[in-house]
């Protein structure tokens, strides 16, 4: 699979997520076989004035790769700067693709024009595109939603437009700015959108599980599949997901130990990352989604948002494992994979 030069393994990508796809977390989704992963959209203002907590998102460790950086803005010059700072970083901190959000529905975004706002400026959309394609050394892409609303459903037009402007692919999340994240994902337009460009393209919206997975690719044709919400927690889903799609092999769930595990390590290298007082603050809702379905996980969530230290939350993990591990270690008892359900504090920022 291929988007211009960047080549990747497997059509099953990890989306960009505010608040969510940081460095630690992109590292597990690599290691659970996520085939591409993007950082959180990132200013690209922020970039062009050479604003330092700016650069902090865009750092990855070399195991991320392939990486998208994804940016978000409005002013064709501004993103075109921004794009030519990604570019002259030196080679081990360049990405390997840029990314252009025209999703987000926050209303701080689309109030400045950025996000899903672009869906409603089609000559800007392009303008933007030509002027970052011209001065990148990397594939830019971008990712959509459906349209406006349910008055403006131009994915197909958008599509056009990104493919004749010199994007590379397109990422469209079946829904419009009104949907939000309500409602169904339509795929049906995802295939419509396929059908009309030549780049890859790229669905995503309601991913939950391998049969979710499947379903998409043989039902719109797509490229390739971007999970989000499922992955919270579950780094594991594209291990699951790709088993079926290769061998038609379906994994068990993992267990509340390999559970537990992978929280102390995201929690390791977010220290390793951002140091021990932030690391201790992004991690809660982490190890939130972490246990999330487990026994007495509600209870063992409140203990979380308690927790103020590294240390704390380290030895909260460790008895909470030795106390499963006395019952036997059960994988699940509340249900299925986490879902949106953990995420919904999130949706309010999401693009
Ligand atoms: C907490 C959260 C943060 C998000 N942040 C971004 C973002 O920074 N950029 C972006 O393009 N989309 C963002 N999204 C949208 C997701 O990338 C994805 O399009 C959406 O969640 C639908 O996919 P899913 O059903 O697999 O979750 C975010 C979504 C959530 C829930």
């Amino acid at each position: 699979m291929r988007i211009g030069s960047v080549s990747y393994e497997a059509p099953f990508l990890l989306a960009p997520l505010a608040g969510v796809s940081d460095s630690p977390f992109r590292q597990l989704a690599r290691e659970q076989g996520a085939a591409l992963v993007y950082t959180e959209m990132v200013s690209a203002d922020g970039l062009a004035r050479g604003q330092r907590a700016t650069f902090d998102y865009c750092r990855f460790d070399p195991a991320e790769r392939p990486i998208g950086i994804q940016l978000f803005g409005s002013d064709p010059g501004v993103m075109a700067e921004a794009t030519r700072v990604l570019c002259d970083l030196p080679a081990e901190q360049r990405p390997d693709l840029i990314d252009v959000n025209m999703g987000c529905p926050v209303r701080k975004v689309v109030n400045r024009c950025a996000g899903a706002a672009l869906l409603n400026d089609v000559p800007r959309i392009r303008e933007i595109v030509r002027r970052m394609a011209e001065v990148s050394m990397v594939p830019v892409t971008a990712k959509i939603r459906l349209g406006w609303d349910g008055n403006s459903r131009n994915v197909v037009e958008v599509s056009r437009a990104l493919e004749d402007s010199g994007a590379q692919a397109v990422a469209i999340h079946a829904r419009t700015r009104a949907e939000k994240f309500e409602g169904t994902a339509h795929w049906e337009m995802i295939g419509e959108a396929k059908r009309a460009v030549g780049i890859p393209v790229i669905g995503n919206g309601d991913v939950r599980s391998e049969e979710d997975a499947l379903r998409m690719l043989e039902q719109t044709g797509c490229d390739g599949v971007m999970l989000g919400r499922a992955a919270f927690g579950d780094p594991w889903v594209f291990r699951r997901v790709r088993a079926f799609h290769e061998r038609g092999e379906r994994l068990p769930l993992p267990s509340a130990g390999e559970r537990l595990a992978a929280g102390l390590r995201h929690l390791a290298l977010m220290v390793r990352d951002v140091g021990r007082e932030a690391a201790a603050r992004e991690m809660r809702k982490h190890v939130a989604w972490y246990v999330k379905g487990l026994p007495r996980s509600a209870a063992m969530r409140d203990q979380v948002n308690k927790t103020h230290s590294v240390e704390e939350m380290e030895e909260l993990l460790r008895g909470y494992l030795a106390e499963l591990l006395t019952w036997g270690e059960p994988a699940r008892d509340e249900g299925g994979p986490p879902d949106s359900g953990a995420g919904r504090e999130g949706l309010v920022a999401a693009g």
